[in-house]
């Protein structure tokens, strides 16, 4: 029997490919997953290049398998996702130890070169882009419970001027519609309950269907609602352009789409969008929050924030602050922003301070921290559904289970109920948790 052991940094579609990665392998080569690195044959590296530290954080994890291979020559080290394809053979210069350079389209090619590493002990690299055929080879995912991810395009065009993406991932594709039904109804009828619908731009999503016509986003949601069996439906992440009327439509007839939004908006200022390529402005941003609001009174908005972008000045982060607060944002992914070489937005002057970047970050995490706060203590009282997940690590007389806006409950109840929707009274308010009872009506 021969092990792999696998790492995975960055965004959902890099689990997605990991989970992939697993079930190919252990199909195709029967290998089997294993927690502990010393036991590996294969050591498998999935990589991040978002940000400069992402990327750094690669070199020293393959000193530390360096050290392993040492001892142990016969293990394969294998480095696949964005950095591997942004940065091909140069990972080998790096760390010539390297046996295997796959990218985040040929991930379905690793039992091949694998094999071919075994047998001649040289160098195996494969980054090109062949459009969709990793999924071809893998229908069905991983599942690690009742909640599960599905990809549903790849890539982006978008080209924002500080983004790496459309480099690392090739330009937007959507999977064919009746392959992600498909790919969902096995799910379902594996007790998956939820579905997380995955991609760069999902609201760009126009899939082929079997009869030769564009499925798009909206309909795709509502297909999937259809699905028995699965009653709640995420997707991440959507961009406001192209956040078009008849998806804003599906929230007024599709219950089961949750009361959540993820929709980053990255700045507050118009001038800092145009000069990152955004493409919309402050006020198509608004438009689309009012008409989200009238369909959908009770929905929860998060977004992604980039401070520190060269030119932001201290007016253009206050216009920051103030929509944060005006939009009232449930929470936020932020960063400081972080030069990606071959990127528009490289070669601008970045003409602001470390110290200065991280006091912006500070103060908007912590406005956004306190808005976090505020909407859960609205939860105190309320009945919240919620997909039960399992027992809790703290007390194995509760369970715990995630509410549509995120936030993780805890209470007491039988394991019977796990893998299933529940009422729950919320009694107890944290800023990421809460505590209920079971609401029996
Ligand atoms: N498709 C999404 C973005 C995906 S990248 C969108 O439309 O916005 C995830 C997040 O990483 C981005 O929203 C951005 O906030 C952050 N990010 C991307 N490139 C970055 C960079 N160079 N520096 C800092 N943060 C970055
Ligand atoms: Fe990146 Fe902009 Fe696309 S942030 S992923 S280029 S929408």
């Amino acid at each position: 029997m021969k092990y792999i052991y696998i790492k995975t940094w960055g965004c959902q579609m890099n689990e997605y490919d990991s989970s992939m990665i697993i079930t190919l392998l252990q199909k195709k080569n029967k290998y089997l997953i294993t927690e502990s690195v010393e036991n590996a044959d294969i050591l498998i590296l999935n990589t991040c290049s978002i940000r400069e530290k992402a990327q750094e954080k690669v070199f020293h994890q393959l000193g530390r398998w360096k050290k392993i291979k040492n001892k142990n020559p016969k293990v394969i080290i294998a480095v696949g996702g964005c950095v591997a394809t942004q940065e091909g053979k140069e990972i080998f210069k790096r760390a010539n130890y390297v046996d295997i350079i796959f990218g985040t389209q040929t991930l379905h090619k690793l039992p091949k070169m694998i094999s071919e590493v075994e047998k001649t002990k040289k160098l195996s690299i494969d980054i090109s882009f062949p459009k969709l055929e990793k999924f071809k080879h893998v229908l069905e995912s991983k599942i690690t419970g009742y909640t599960a991810n599905v990809s549903i395009m790849e890539g982006c065009n978008k080209y924002c001027s500080f983004c790496i993406v459309p480099y690392t991932r090739g330009n937007e594709i959507s999977r064919p519609c009746d392959d992600i039904l498909f790919e969902i109804s096995i799910l379902a009828k594996q007790g998956v309950r939820e579905i997380n619908l995955l991609g760069q731009n999902v609201n760009a999503y126009q899939g082929p269907t079997f009869n030769g016509k564009i499925c798009y986003f909206s309909e795709l949601i509502r297909l999937v609602a259809e699905i028995d069996g699965i009653d709640r439906i995420r997707f991440i992440t959507s961009n406001p352009l192209e956040f078009t009327d008849d998806i804003i439509e599906v929230y007024e007839d599709t219950p089961k789409l949750v009361s959540f939004l993820h929709l980053p908006v990255q700045s507050g200022s118009n001038k800092i969008l145009n000069l990152m390529k955004r493409s919309y402005t402050i006020e198509d941003y608004e438009s689309i929050v009012k008409k989200l609001i009238i369909a959908r009174p009770n929905i929860q908005i998060s977004s992604d924030f980039i401070v520190g972008f060269p030119g932001e000045s201290e007016i253009d982060f206050q216009q920051t602050m103030i929509f944060i607060k005006n939009i009232n944002f449930d929470m936020s992914f932020s960063f400081i922003y972080s030069n990606r070489p071959g990127t528009p937005a490289s070669k601008m002057e970045d003409n602001i301070d470390i110290k200065e970047k991280k006091r912006r970050l500070y103060i908007l995490q912590d406005r956004i921290n306190k808005q976090t706060m505020s909407w859960s203590r609205k939860m105190f009282g309320s009945i919240q559904s919620i997909l039960v997940e399992g027992v809790s690590n703290e007390n194995i007389m509760y369970l715990y289970g995630r509410t549509e806006n995120n936030r993780i409950v805890t209470f007491k109840g039988s394991s019977k109920m796990i893998g299933q929707f529940v009422n729950i009274k919320i009694k107890k308010v944290h800023t990421h948790s809460l505590k209920g009872e079971l609401f029996e009506n």
